[in-house]
C-alpha cells in the first residue's frame, strides 16, 4: 500500500510578503520524491499571493483554520468556499493552539472537518496530548477522545480524504521532539485505532508528526514506518531549512 508523504508548513501568525516571495521561489525549485506533497499554510492575508506564486506541481497551499459555517453573518471568519475559490486545497483543523487558546472542542473540530470535506478541501486534522496527559498515562485515551467525534461526524470512509497530524503539545515550539521511537509507537497506536474501524482506510491514511521537527531530526523521524510526513512550525519559516526537509522526505 502506497501512502502519500506530506511535508506541511504551519507558519502560524508569522511571515510577511517577503517570506511569501522567498519561500515560493525556493519551493518552486525543489526536487522532491515522486509521492511527496508539500503544503504551505500561511496566515489568511498571504494565501492568495502564495497560491498564485506556486508553480511546482507537488507544492500546495493550505489555511490554518476556517469557520464551521458555510457563509453568513460571522464577522471575522473565513469560509471553506473562500479557500477553494482561491484554489487552496488543504486546511489545518484542530491545532492545539486553536484548542487551548480559542476553546475549540473536538465536536467543533469535527464540524469543521465535515464542512471542509464538503467544500472539497483536504483537512489536516491535528491531535495530541499535553505533557501532563502523557506523564499520567492518558495519551491514548486523549487521542481517542479527539478522533472519535470526527469519526462519528464524517464516518470512517471519509478519512480517505483526510490527513491526520499527531502533535504532542509538549513538543510544539519547545525544541523537545518526541524520539523517533516514541513518535512511531504513538503513530502505530493511531493507525491501529483506524484499522479497528477499517483496515484499508488505516493503511492509506497519511499520519504526520509535528513538534519541533527540523532539518536535523527529520530524517530519523521520517524513517519510521508509520510516520508519513511532518507538520512543521518554526523550521518552516526558514528559507534555507524547510526546502531541505521537503527534499529529505523519500516517500514510501
Ligand atoms: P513547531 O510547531 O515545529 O514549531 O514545534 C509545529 C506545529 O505547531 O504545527
Amino acid at each position: 500500500m502506497t501512502r502519500t508523504t506530506i511535508i506541511a508548513a504551519n507558519w502560524k501568525m508569522n511571515g510577511d510578503l517577503t517570506l511569501v516571495d522567498q519561500m515560493s521561489t525556493a519551493l518552486n525549485n525543489i526536487e522532491v520524491a515522486e509521492n511527496v506533497k508539500v503544503v504551505v499554510c500561511p496566515s489568511f492575508p498571504f494565501l492568495a499571493a502564495l497560491t498564485d506564486k506556486i508553480t511546482h506541481d507537488q507544492v500546495y497551499t493550505g489555511a490554518q483554520n476556517m469557520s464551521e459555517h458555510e457563509k453568513g453573518a460571522y464577522t471575522g471568519e473565513v469560509a471553506s468556499q473562500m479557500l477553494t475559490n482561491l484554489s487552496v486545497q488543504y486546511v489545518i483543523l484542530g491545532h492545539s493552539e486553536r484548542r487551548s487558546y480559542y476553546g475549540e472542542t473536538s465536536d467543533l473540530v469535527a464540524d469543521k472537518v465535515k464542512v471542509a470535506l464538503n467544500a472539497g478541501l483536504t483537512p489536516i486534522l491535528c491531535i495530541g496530548e499535553s505533557e501532563q496527559e502523557r506523564t499520567s498515562g492518558q495519551t491514548e485515551q486523549v487521542l481517542v477522545s479527539q478522533l472519535q467525534p470526527v469519526i462519528d461526524a464524517i464516518g470512517i470512509n471519509a478519512f480517505k480524504d483526510v490527513v491526520v497530524a499527531y502533535e504532542p503539545v509538549w513538543a510544539i515550539g519547545t525544541g523537545k521532539t518526541a524520539s523517533p521511537e516514541m513518535a512511531q509507537e504513538t503513530h502505530a497506536f493511531i493507525r491501529d485505532y483506524f484499522a479497528q474501524h477499517n483496515e484499508s482506510v488505516a493503511q492509506q491514511l497519511p499520519l504526520l508528526y509535528g513538534g519541533s521537527m527540523n532539518g536535523a531530526n527529520c530524517e530519523n523521524l521520517l524513517a519510521q514506518a508509520d510516520i508519513d510526513g511532518g507538520l512543521i512550525g518554526g523550521a518552516s519559516l526558514k528559507v534555507d531549512e524547510f526546502p531541505v526537509i521537503c527534499s529529505t522526505a523519500k516517500g514510501i
